[in-house]
């Protein structure tokens, strides 16, 4: 088999059999098909799509590229949660505990990859000493003892996915529905849940501009998910404004505390209540939902959520007292407001930019050396739909950089569109693809 013929073939639009994306994918890990002769499969893949069986037999390939973690030494049934991506997005730092709450094992692989902000994990590092890096064997006992444990992605996890998503970030091919679908669902089956409850994002923020291009993208991961035996859901839910009202790492972390607590913004509780009652469903606890919403709710009216998110810090060596008390979490030297200089109302928020402003203050990476800066970010005040007057602060700047703040106010001026007449049409939830 030659990988140029591969090529040829993907070119001219032909379905590549098994035989073939398995000898891609295994010599293109091992390191001997370069990166230019992917890159084209990647552009011809791009254009020409892939169909079906081919998006199931790259994931599998993917998935036999390295470890597959065999997690029968946990009881229950074993539930994760995945998103594919979006900007201010804190829903796992709330959602996992309320879930654990309930008694039904959490088991999440986070990534810390690129963009706006940290992943969960760098998130979680905002906790003074937390170790996102457990032995399988203190992986596997937390869950079994707390029912919950949140650690890095380890580099033998789908290492295939890793090279070719590096790639594609470079070469302009990310954003296809079978290459995402394949991306995702590989390492969410070599990570070994039973059971995956997945938040597709469309809109301004995220890969999937389109409602119908994020059903697609769905319904793709649901088939993938059920054809390996892993029961499968996706929420599709709206990523044109920022989620919730913090963006940042510390600062997301405080607004998921905040919600533990019952006081977290409309939005952000009700996408998590969602996600988590189709966990709640997953796990087999009841068949519902609207019941698995009042449980989950139950979990933050009686602080058991919150209790149990101070039980997961502390299992995994972070400091717990900022729990309690916000204000020691790291915290940025100057908190700069952003004024309104129109009256009306707030018709849209440029979720890209926001995060772009977010990424420049510090709180993403732009390569995988770069550090985070856990404490900066933006705190919005004003949504969409939201009555604005001249003087009325939209939202706060967290900085820790005189100019870099400056610059952050100016920008953030312009991600908002004030008009003089109110719409707001768009769902926080669009659609669940079962
Ligand atoms: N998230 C992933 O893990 N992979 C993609 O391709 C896109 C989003
Ligand atoms: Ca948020």
């Amino acid at each position: 088999m030659r990988m140029y013929d591969i090529i040829l073939k993907k070119r001219n639009g032909e379905e590549l059999s098994t035989e073939e994306i398995n000898y891609f994918i295994e010599n293109y890990t091992k390191g001997d098909v370069p990166d230019y002769q992917v890159s084209a499969l990647l552009m011809s893949i791009f254009f020409n799509k892939m169909t079906s069986k081919e998006t199931s037999d790259l994931t599998m390939a993917m998935v036999n590229s390295g470890d597959t973690l065999d997690l029968s030494q946990i009881k229950g049934i074993k539930v994760d949660k995945h998103s594919t991506g979006g900007v201010g997005d804190t829903t796992t730092l709330i959602l996992a505990p309320m879930v654990a709450a309930l008694g039904i094992p959490v088991v999440k692989m986070s990534g810390r990859g690129l963009g706006h902000t940290g992943g969960t994990i760098d998130k979680l590092e905002s906790f003074k000493g937390f170790s996102v890096n457990l032995s399988k064997q203190q992986f596997i006992n937390n869950v079994n003892s707390i029912k919950i444990a949140v650690v890095a992605q380890t580099a033998d996890l789908a290492p295939a996915d890793k090279k070719l998503y590096a790639l594609r970030d470079v070469t302009a091919t990310v954003d296809n529905i079978s290459l995402i679908a394949s991306s995702v669902m590989s390492k969410k089956i070599a990570a070994g849940a039973d059971s995956i409850v997945l938040d597709v994002k469309v809109g301004e923020g995220a890969f999937m501009k389109t409602s119908e291009s994020a059903h697609e993208l769905a319904k793709e991961m649901v088939r993938i998910g059920e054809a390996v035996g892993r029961k499968t859901i996706a929420v599709i839910s709206d990523m044109d404004q920022p989620l919730g009202l913090a963006i940042g790492n510390a600062l997301e972390v405080e607004e998921a505390i905040n919600t533990l607590k019952g006081n977290g913004p409309k939005d952000l509780l009700e996408l998590c209540i969602t996600l988590g009652s189709n966990m709640v469903i997953l796990s087999g606890k009841t068949t519902n939902l609207d019941e698995a919403k009042t449980m989950l709710m139950n979990t933050i009216v009686s602080g058991k959520a919150l209790d149990k998110l101070k039980e997961f810090v502390n299992a995994q060596g972070g400091d717990i007292s900022c729990i309690d008390d916000t204000t020691r979490l790291p915290k940025a030297n100057y908190i700069i407001p952003v004024v309104a200089s129109k009256t009306g109302y707030v018709t849209k928020i440029h979720a890209e930019q926001i995060g772009l402003i977010a990424m420049e203050l510090g709180a993403g990476r732009t390569t995988k050396e770069d550090v985070i800066d856990l404490a900066v970010g933006i705190v919005l005040n004003k949504k969409r739909g939201d009555k604005v007057e001249v003087g009325d602060v939209l939202a706060f700047i967290h900085a820790n950089d005189r100019d870099k703040g400056k610059k952050a106010v100016e920008d953030l001026v312009k991600s908002y569109i004030i008009s003089d007449l109110m719409e707001n049409n768009i769902p926080l939830i669009y659609d669940i693809v079962y």
